[in-house]
C-alpha cells in the first residue's frame, strides 16, 4: 500500500499538503482553507480502511480530497471503493481535480452536499473517517454507528485539538456499549471505534 505510491498520486499529495500549509499562514479565510489531515494520520487511516470488515468505506468531509487519496490506497490494496461526502461546492471542485489528476477516479465516488441527508441510503458501513465540522460529530457519530457492520470501524479526527469541542461526544462514544473506543494520540487525536458483534 504505501512502498509503490503512484507518482501521480503522490505528486498530488505533495501539492495539497504545500498549500494546507500555507493556508494556515497566509490568512486564507477560514472555509477556504483544506483544513486536511497530516500525513501520519493518512497512513493511519489507511491501514485501518485496509483492515476493515466488508461494507463500504466511506469519509464524511472530503475538502480538496487529501485523506481520500489516503483511503483510495487501502480501496486499490482491498478492491473496493471509497465514497466521500463534502458539503462545499468550492471544495467538492478542487476534489474532482484531486482524484482525476491523481487516477483514482476508478476508486473514488464524491457525493456533493450534507452526508446526513444520505446516511440513510449508504446501506452497511465497514470503515468510516469522521473530519466534517466538529459541531456535526454527535449528529454524523448518531448515523453512523447503527450502520457498521460487527467489526466495522469508525475514526474520528480532532479528538485531542478540538477535545473541549468533543467531548460530550467522546465522552459517550467511550461509553457507547454498541463499540469499543478509544482516543489515539497521534496527528490531531484520532478516535478510534469498533462495533461490537
Ligand atoms: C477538516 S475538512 C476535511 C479535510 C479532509 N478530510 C482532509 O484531510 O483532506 C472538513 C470538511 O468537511 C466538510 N463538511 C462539514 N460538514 C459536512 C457534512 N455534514 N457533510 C459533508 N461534508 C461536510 C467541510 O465543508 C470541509 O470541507
Amino acid at each position: 500500500m504505501f512502498h509503490a505510491i503512484a507518482p501521480e498520486i503522490l505528486e498530488r499529495m505533495h501539492e495539497l499538503e504545500r498549500r494546507d500549509e500555507a493556508d494556515r499562514t497566509d490568512g486564507t479565510p477560514r472555509l477556504e482553507r483544506l483544513r486536511q489531515i497530516p500525513e501520519e494520520t493518512g497512513r493511519f487511516i489507511a491501514l485501518w480502511a485496509a483492515s476493515a470488515p466488508e461494507g463500504a468505506v466511506i469519509e464524511i468531509g472530503t475538502s480538496a480530497g487529501y485523506s481520500a487519496l489516503w483511503l483510495s490506497l487501502a480501496c486499490r490494496a482491498t478492491g473496493r471503493r471509497l465514497t466521500t461526502f463534502e458539503l462545499l461546492a468550492n471544495k467538492a471542485a478542487m476534489a474532482r481535480q484531486t482524484f482525476s489528476r491523481a487516477g483514482v477516479d476508478d476508486l473514488v465516488t464524491l457525493v456533493e452536499g450534507d452526508f446526513l441527508d444520505h446516511a440513510e441510503r449508504i446501506g452497511p458501513v465497514g470503515f468510516c473517517f469522521l473530519d466534517a465540522e466538529k459541531e456535526a460529530y454527535a449528529a454524523c457519530y448518531d448515523a453512523v454507528v447503527p450502520l457498521l457492520v460487527p467489526g466495522g470501524l469508525l475514526v474520528a479526527d480532532n479528538a485531542i485539538n478540538h477535545r473541549e469541542t468533543l467531548q460530550e461526544m467522546i465522552d459517550a462514544a467511550l461509553g457507547d456499549e454498541r463499540v469499543d473506543a478509544l482516543v489515539v494520540p497521534i496527528g490531531k487525536g484520532e478516535l478510534v471505534c469498533r462495533r461490537r458483534s
